[in-house]
């Protein structure tokens, strides 16, 4: 047991999937998985570990932002073994070269986070994905023709801005998207050594204002999860 997870060691795959809310990660775990048994309840932070296609594979949340992020996944790979971490979410488009309901595996996370800044004492590093992960993730989409673009995108502290344009800077720079973990998913799993990955769907558009349906975002999420499956699977 570590503090925030009330599994056994061998509870969790070394393949898991990162929803940011319990419940998705409870969806997924009965629409798309075998066998799940719940390995955490701690906090309603749920997790589980099952079978796709005759592999193991765990799924829990993450909470929303990097410090949750960061409490789950520093368990997840150090007192668990977790090797290979994709997160599944949605994020807000910052360009018009994605649209709502598309694809976007995130390619680097640039952060106004201050958690590198102090890891890092006042340097700067570059969040960045596995290579291998997100190949597989671009191969699995492309196979099933969805709408899917590689691209920068942030990670925020902040989902409600007191300056409206701030994001404007971001997309002048050429990111694509804002969500509010990977940068420190990417930046722990290159701490302890291992792989991992951001998918999301683009649920909101800061530049064209469009915005997703619930029965949409059902639809385009159960798309992200087989792609993040395969990905994380191989
Ligand atoms: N901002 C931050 N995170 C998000 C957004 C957004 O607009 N949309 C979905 N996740």
């Amino acid at each position: 047991m570590s503090i925030h997870i009330a599994a056994h060691k061998g509870d969790i795959a070394p393949s898991i999937l990162l929803p940011g809310d319990p419940l998705r990660a409870q969806f997924i775990a009965e629409n798309y998985l075998e066998n799940a048994v719940c390995f955490n309840k701690v906090r309603n932070m749920l997790g589980f570990t099952g079978t796709w296609r005759g592999q193991r594979v765990s799924v829990m949340g993450s909470g929303m932002g990097m410090p949750s992020l960061s409490i789950y996944v520093n368990e997840l790979i150090r007192d668990y073994g977790c090797q290979k971490l994709v997160r599944v979410g949605t994020c807000g488009g910052l360009s018009d070269t994605v649209k709502v309901r598309d694809l976007v595996l995130g390619l680097s996370a640039s952060t106004d986070s201050a958690v590198n800044k102090i890891r890092f004492k006042g340097m700067d590093y570059a969040p960045a994905p596995s290579f291998r992960l997100l190949h597989r993730a671009y191969e699995a989409a492309r196979a099933r023709t969805l709408p899917v673009h590689v691209g920068k995108i942030l990670s925020s502290d902040s989902f409600y801005t007191h300056d409206p344009d701030q994001w404007k800077l971001w997309a002048k720079f050429g990111v694509v998207a804002v969500e509010m973990e990977a940068a420190e998913l990417y930046t722990l799993a290159a701490q302890y050594g291992v792989e991992a990955l951001t998918v999301l769907t683009v649920s909101d558009h800061l530049v064209t204002g469009g915005d997703t349906t619930s029965e949409e975002r059902e639809r385009t999420f159960g798309s992200m999860v087989e792609v993040a499956l395969e990905a994380v699977l191989g």
